[in-house]
């Protein structure tokens, strides 16, 4: 009985369109500020999704029966306290785990019954991850973390690459490894790399956290810009509530729980 179901405009599951938006799809009136927003295609369901670690009289149950749909052109912000469940619940959502219970979609794509190998392209192409300590691979160069996904897609990103690191004032630092770098410098590039190759989705598990408060107001305006005028499904879990006043949506977690949302 513990099922909340978190959806963004009123009404049930049955009547929401589920399909993965294709490329940039604007978000309809999702700049506006005031008044009911209305957002884009269903890009993320959670589907009663359950996870516990360990087994026998160890069992953590760090996800209790959660259910989330997140839409196209909305930013929706996670907090809690440690322990509450945060990454596991993101995790879940971006493939990087199987759920113990339960379902994920990836638009209509059900990602969390999905093989191997499918999950991991689904993972490359549909969903940018910004990973708690930022997930470079440590013996490429910043470019090359880049050009390793275009060599995988066939593909060259080069000036977009640049670019996207210039905006998040790291393009200096496009010929260093990843131990060169500050914390700061590493997440940023982080940053860049999961919005490279412009997923419906990006994952952003405290992307601020090595980052002084004028930088993490930088990255949390660029995850706004990327919901809010890319249409794209932006999660960040954070615990730095100065950050929350350009998010769309603040879920609580508790003892594996997303608390009912407050309404406007
Ligand atoms: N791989 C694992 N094996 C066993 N237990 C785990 C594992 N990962 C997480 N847990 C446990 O699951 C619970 C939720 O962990 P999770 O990492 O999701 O919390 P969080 O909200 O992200 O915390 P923080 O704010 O510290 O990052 C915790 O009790 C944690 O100890
Ligand atoms: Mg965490």
């Amino acid at each position: 009985m513990s099922v909340h179901e978190h959806e963004m405009t009123p009404g049930g599951q049955s009547d929401v369109p589920v399909r993965m938006p294709a490329g940039d799809v604007p978000a309809r009136d999702a700049v506006r500020s005031d008044g009911p927003r209305d957002f884009g295609a269903r890009v993320l369901t959670l589907d009663h999704v359950s996870r516990s670690y360990g087994d026998g009289d160890e069992v953590i149950h760090a996800l209790h029966d959660t259910s989330l749909g997140v839409r196209a052109g909305s930013f929706v912000a996670v907090v809690g306290p440690s322990g509450s469940g945060k990454s596991t619940l993101l995790s879940i959502a971006g493939g990087l785990r199987t759920p113990s219970a339960g379902r994920v979609l990836l638009g209509d794509r059900p990602l969390s019954s999905a093989g191997e190998r499918q999950r991991a392209r689904m993972r490359l192409t549909g969903i940018g991850f910004v990973l708690q300590g930022a997930n470079l691979v440590p013996f490429l160069t910043v470019l090359e973390q880049f050009r390793l996904v275009d060599r995988i897609l066939h593909r060259d990103g080069r000036d977009r690459a640049l670019a996207l690191l210039d905006g998040l004032g790291v393009s200096a630092l496009a010929g260093k490894y990843p131990e060169e770098l500050s914390g700061g410098e590493r997440q940023r590039v982080a940053i860049a790399r999961a919005m490279y190759l412009k997923p419906p989705l990006i994952l952003a598990d405290e992307p601020t956290a090595a980052l002084d408060s004028e930088r993490a107001f930088d990255v949390v305006r660029i995850l706004a810009d990327e919901a809010h005028h890319n249409g794209r499904a932006v999660v960040m879990v954070t615990h730095d509530t100065r950050l929350l006043g350009s998010c769309d949506r603040v879920l609580t977690m508790r003892d594996g729980r997303i608390l009912p949302e407050a309404t406007a």
